[in-house]
């Protein structure tokens, strides 16, 4: 079932502890998920006529990247909850080389970045609408991913929310099995307490080894170019920004 087009109720949603046996904590999806938002004609345009080549909905068909993309062997990254695109498309050109999947559940977001892949001619950037943590699990096989990037999550920071977070241990674990070895998990947030709930979790996944910021020698691209939407409101009310990376054992 497509989780994106289920407006009543809470969309299906994985058992994790199930299927991974395990009892590590996931996040539950809050209202995000329903999210709509319209396009203006000409973005309903643009985006039915590249859609077929650029996007994929959430579904269980493992993703074949190289096809996808029409290259192979290059350098996997997935960026969750891409928001505008601004990173993304700001970021795509610096890494020519790198396949580039963004996934968001708004679309109107997904629009905005194609917008810019299509006006810009950048090539190396595809996009998934849905769940992030979903799609991690039922389109991607483990450890096919040189990177993935969160930047700027939701903060959920009503403690009744904070289970909501898409960082937790669960996610963690996660991202870790799609993560090839020596693969980089890139993750920003300008929300003090959300830091404060990531600097619990830094440690708490055994296949990652933990880098800090900066990491020199990082093997990829890990200069977001730009002041985002979200990261320049953080800014003007005074928040610090806080990197994380983490290495794949
Ligand atoms: C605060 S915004 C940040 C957007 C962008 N990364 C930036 O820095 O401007 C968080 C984004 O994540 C998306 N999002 C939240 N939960 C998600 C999930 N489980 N899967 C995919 N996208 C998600 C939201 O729709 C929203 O666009």
């Amino acid at each position: 079932m497509n989780n994106t087009e289920n407006i009543s109720g809470r969309p299906p949603q994985t058992n994790f502890n199930e299927a991974f046996n395990n009892d590590l904590d996931y996040p539950r999806l809050g209202n995000v998920t329903f999210r709509r938002g319209t396009l203006t004609d000409n973005q309903e345009a643009m985006f039915n006529e590249n859609w077929p080549q650029m996007g994929k909905e959430l579904g269980d068909e493992l993703i074949d990247v190289d096809a996808w993309f029409g290259r192979a062997g290059h350098t996997t990254i997935v960026e969750i909850g891409s928001g505008t695109g601004t990173s993304t498309a700001a970021m795509a050109p610096l890494e020519a080389d790198t396949n580039i999947i963004a996934v968001e559940l708004y679309k109107p977001g997904l629009a905005k970045l194609m917008g810019q892949a299509v006006r810009n001619g950048l090539d190396n950037i595809r996009m998934v609408r849905g769940d992030g943590v979903e799609v991690m699990v039922r389109m991607f096989e483990p450890e096919s991913l040189d990177g993935i990037r969160v930047f700027f999550p939701d903060p959920w920071p009503k403690a009744r929310h904070n289970k909501r977070r898409i960082i937790q241990s669960g996610t963690l674990n996660l991202f870790a099995s799609r993560l090839k070895k020596g693969g980089v998990l890139h993750v920003a947030t300008d929300h003090a307490d959300y830091a404060e709930w990531i600097n619990e979790l830094v440690e708490v996944e055994p296949s990652l080894e933990y880098k800090g910021w900066p990491w020199d020698g990082c093997p990829q691209l890990t200069d977001r170019q730009v002041i985002t939407k979200f990261e320049g409101k953080g800014l003007d009310k005074d928040h610090v920004i806080t990197e994380y990376l983490w290495e794949k054992k």
